[in-house]
């Protein structure tokens, strides 16, 4: 069978610098305690007149130039996302809107800051299924400054804006490169962990504005994120008789610099093999994994030939994993 491609890659994060010293302005909170207890410096947020679908455009441009494909060449738009421009339509018809690429299908998948990885296995899943398909365009892409309580100083200083995009293709000329596996999973029990309640909510009329932001129980998530990704990563390195030593560069989900480093520890991966960016990014969500692996291919931390593990983890609770041979 033939594999499917990451043709091409592109990432976008706002202009607008949130940095710590700023959070420190507006909540009772510390550049030492954020610095100490995520590892996040700044992080970049959305203008008040930039949507979810203008910074997946951003994304798409740069993924639609690498790959060297024109727009009218996508076939199908996946947008990872769980801060819409919409409730509906879909961020992903918005974006084909914007694009000016008309007449293909488009969807939003739901899976939090699991949802890039969740995107790229029904994409792949297209690709491999439906021989009319040739590129597919994915987003992962979040405004989490839309839905976060500026005022509750244990969420605010966690997340960012951004967005990361790639094109995905068969392989035609079967290089051995391209998504050698895709594990995905949920916990639902979990629900309440990490949540932000949507329009389908029962008596929405008694529900206030600041009742609609993301609410966490911050040592629960801390606790899953570790066990799952953990997990997920030996078992899809097991499924694939592959070691932690054959993986070039792991992409973990920008959440936590200790998470990251507990993670590390518990598989016996070196921390120089661990790509970060979080410093710069907090944790952007579905736009996580996206935009790590296009900065660490320009960073040339990702070579031709390289085996990538990247692994998410997200409110759901969801998680995932993807292998991927570098083109
Ligand atoms: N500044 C100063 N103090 C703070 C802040 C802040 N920004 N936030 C919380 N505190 C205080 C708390 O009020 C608490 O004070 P108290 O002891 O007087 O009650 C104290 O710091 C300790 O709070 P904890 O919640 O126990 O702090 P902890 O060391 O667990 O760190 C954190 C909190 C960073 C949120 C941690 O639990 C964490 O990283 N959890 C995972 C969060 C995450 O990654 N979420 C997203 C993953 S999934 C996704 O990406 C959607």
């Amino acid at each position: 069978m033939k594999r499917v491609i990451v043709k091409g890659i592109g990432s976008h994060i706002p202009d607008c610098v949130l940095s710590n010293a700023d959070l420190e302005g507006m909540v009772d909170t510390t550049n030492e305690w954020i610095v100490s207890r995520t590892g996040i410096e700044s992080r970049r947020i959305c203008l008040d007149t930039e949507m979810t679908s203008d910074i997946s455009c951003e994304a798409a441009k740069k993924a639609l130039e690498n790959a060297n494909i024109a727009v009218c060449d996508v076939d199908l738009i996946i947008v990872a996302t769980v801060t819409p421009d919409m409730q509906f339509p879909a961020t992903a018809c918005i974006v084909q809107e914007k694009l000016g690429c008309v007449d293909i299908p488009c969807f939003d998948l739901s899976a939090a800051c699991s949802g890039f990885i969740y995107a790229i296995d029904v994409a792949r899943n297209f690709l491999l299924n439906n021989p009319v398909m040739k590129n597919v365009l994915v987003i992962g892409a979040d405004r989490f400054s839309s839905i976060v309580d500026w005022e509750d100083r244990s969420t605010c200083v966690l997340f960012g804006d951004g967005a990361g995009a790639v094109v995905l293709a068969r392989d035609t000329d079967d290089s051995g490169a391209g998504i050698l596996d895709v594990l995905i999973g949920a916990d639902g029990r979990c629900v309440r962990d990490l949540y932000c309640l949507g329009w389908g909510v029962a008596d929405i009329e008694k529900i206030e504005k600041k009742d609609r932001c993301v609410r966490m129980e911050g040592r629960a998530v801390f606790r899953e994120a570790i066990k799952r990704m953990s997990a997920v990563i030996e078992d899809i390195l097991l499924r694939n008789e592959l070691a932690v030593e054959d993986v070039a560069c792991v992409i973990p989900h920008q959440a936590n610099m200790r998470i990251i480093t507990a993670i590390a520890d518990r598989v016996g991966i070196s921390e120089e093999k661990m790509f970060i960016n979080l410093q710069r990014t907090g944790n952007t969500s579905a736009a996580s994994i996206p935009i790590a692996i296009d900065e660490a291919v320009q960073a040339e931390r990702v070579q031709s030939g390289d085996l990538i593990l990247a692994v998410s983890f997200g409110g759901g609770i969801t998680w995932g994993a993807a292998l991927v041979r570098w083109k």
